[in-house]
């Protein structure tokens, strides 16, 4: 029986150093992941590098290393990004690793029993960047349309899969399932592509030295997409542990770039029918961040590195920005002076001085204990605001507006804020005979502020967690489920808290 949230990223080239639009797409999975932790599922996230790319098997040879050592070599400098990013992944697969190779043939193998692939010939033109065999009509001046290369023209025998079988039962699933490929726009453009007819597709290159043999003629290569999107499956033991399969699979979300869409929204969906897998619930295409509304590329200089970021804003600051800035789904032109101001506002001005200042007067007028309130029963506009906040922040999350939920937790930390200026525990203070008005305002502002270290914790988990210490919260965050922790009234009267250093500190010029 499967009661979990199984979500991957795509499977990264390994070549590249990471630049923020790669970076974006792993940190909304990682928010998505541990808001589905805090609500209490069992949360299973996968993310990983695809390997077997005819780039990398150039790039070795350059380097005069196999690519096996090069990848090696290589890859914990991407997995320095990821733990920098606070990405709490469950599995990382590598497609060189024997448990996805194993995979890949079994699936192979089955496909080819049930006389899905064929031997034919391949002539056409097939772009080595995209790693993909193009149409005639979609090249520009002989070049690929996306990468602005000249593409190789093949002639050469391949193995087929059968993809134009597909298209009618494809077709019923974007009408059963309509959120089986999200946002819309990419529903709609999927559904032309499939309604203009399928070709089959070559799954096999006789050429390439470096990838997964083909199991009955190991003269051959596995076509690298076919190899790399099965690392969904095998990851989680396709072929080889079939329960541990049947309890995690299928995937409710594989989150993807744009341009990867029709992989993952055709091919993906028509080889597991093939196969007679169980298909995946949903595959949500996220835009591409853009940086001075140009497309992020390490030789025009606007790949931006992570760490530059994170030095600048903090790690929280910039998973806060990616979520906040950005229609998830559609694209972003990221930019730092927005970043800046963002920062300064929302966080600098918003959450951490909303944490500052009710720490500070709960050191001076209560010796930084948490106070008694007349009734810790959600009575207050806090309350009501909290609960707001929680079922904005639910539905995005659910819906996989991202930025829904961040704006959700941003509305409520202005709120809070209001809140504060309107209790004016200062003049409050001045008054004996209003001891308990103000123990109730701060009380209301302490909690808000729980409950806003609980909703933040899947966006900013660093910060979330030291804003739960200077609280005086017994355990970490991370461990608080729902609905529990997010009951109105948690904080105990009497709780020491401890003010601490700024949760976001302002920025240098
Ligand atoms: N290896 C393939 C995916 C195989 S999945 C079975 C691949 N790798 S990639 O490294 O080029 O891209 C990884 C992910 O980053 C993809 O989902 C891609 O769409 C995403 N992005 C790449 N550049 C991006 C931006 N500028 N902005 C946002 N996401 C971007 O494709």
């Amino acid at each position: 029986m499967r009661d979990g949230f199984y979500i991957t990223s795509a499977i990264y080239y390994v070549n590249d150093v990471p630049h923020i639009g790669h970076t974006y797409e792993i940190v909304a999975c990682d928010v998505l992941a541990r808001y589905h932790r805090l609500a209490g599922e069992r949360v299973w996230f996968l993310t990983g590098t695809d390997e077997h790319s005819q780039n990398v098997a150039k790039a070795a040879e350059e380097r005069g290393l196999t690519p096996q050592a090069w990848t090696d070599q290589i890859l914990p400098a991407r997995r320095e990004v990821f733990a920098q990013l606070l990405i709490s992944y469950d599995d990382f697969i590598r497609t060189s690793e024997p448990r996805h190779v194993d995979g890949v043939q079994r699936f192979l193998s089955k496909l080819h029993e049930g006389d899905d692939v064929y031997l034919g010939t391949y002539e056409g033109p097939y772009c080595v960047s995209c790693e993909e065999f193009k149409a005639e009509a979609e090249l520009v001046d002989g070049r690929c349309p996306i990468h602005l290369i000249p593409v190789e023209q093949l002639s050469e025998e391949n193995y087929f899969f059968r993809l134009s079988r597909y298209q009618e039962p494809l077709l019923r699933l974007y009408q059963e399932a309509p959120e089986f490929v999200g946002p819309a726009v990419r529903r709609n453009e999927v559904v032309s592509f499939v309604q203009a007819g399928l070709r089959d597709l070559s799954i096999s290159r006789a050429a390439a030295i470096w990838g997964v043999p083909i199991p009955w003629d190991p003269s051959h290569i596995t076509y690298v997409w076919v190899d790399a999107l099965l690392n969904y499956a095998t990851a989680v033991g396709y072929g080889e542990e079939p329960e541990r399969f049947a309890s995690i699979w299928p995937a409710d979300v594989h989150m993807i770039g744009k341009d990867i869409t029709r992989f993952h929204a055709v091919i993906w969906p028509a080889m597991l029918m093939a196969a007679g897998v169980p298909l995946p619930e949903r595959v949500f295409a996220h835009g591409f961040l853009t940086v001075g509304g140009e497309k992020m590329s390490k030789s025009r200089g606007t790949g931006i590195a992570p760490a530059d970021l994170i030095q600048r804003f903090g790690v929280d600051g910039l998973r806060y920005a990616f979520l906040r800035e950005f229609t998830f789904g559609q694209d972003g032109n990221f930019s730092v002076e927005s970043l800046d101001a963002r920062y300064t506002s929302e966080l600098a001005n918003g959450l951490g001085n909303l944490a500052s200042r009710v720490l500070a007067m709960t050191d001076s007028y209560f010796d930084g204990l948490v106070p008694e309130p007349r009734s810790r029963e959600p009575g207050g506009s806090l309350a009501t605001g909290a609960a707001a906040m929680a079922a904005r922040y639910d539905a995005g999350m659910r819906a996989i507006e991202l930025h829904e939920a961040a704006a959700a937790l941003d509305e409520f930390v202005r709120e809070s804020n209001r809140f504060v200026v309107g209790v004016a525990p200062w003049v409050l203070a001045k008054d004996p005979a209003r001891r308990q008005d103000l123990a109730d305002g701060l009380y209301e502002s302490l909690e808000a502020l729980r409950l806003a270290a609980l909703f933040a914790s899947p966006i900013m988990p660093g910060a979330a967690e030291r804003l739960w210490g200077q609280l005086g919260l017994e355990g970490r965050v991370i461990d608080a489920h729902l609905p529990d922790a997010g009951t109105w009234g948690g904080l105990q009267p009497g709780t020491p808290t401890r003010r601490g250093e700024s949760l976001f500190p302002r920025l240098e010029e």
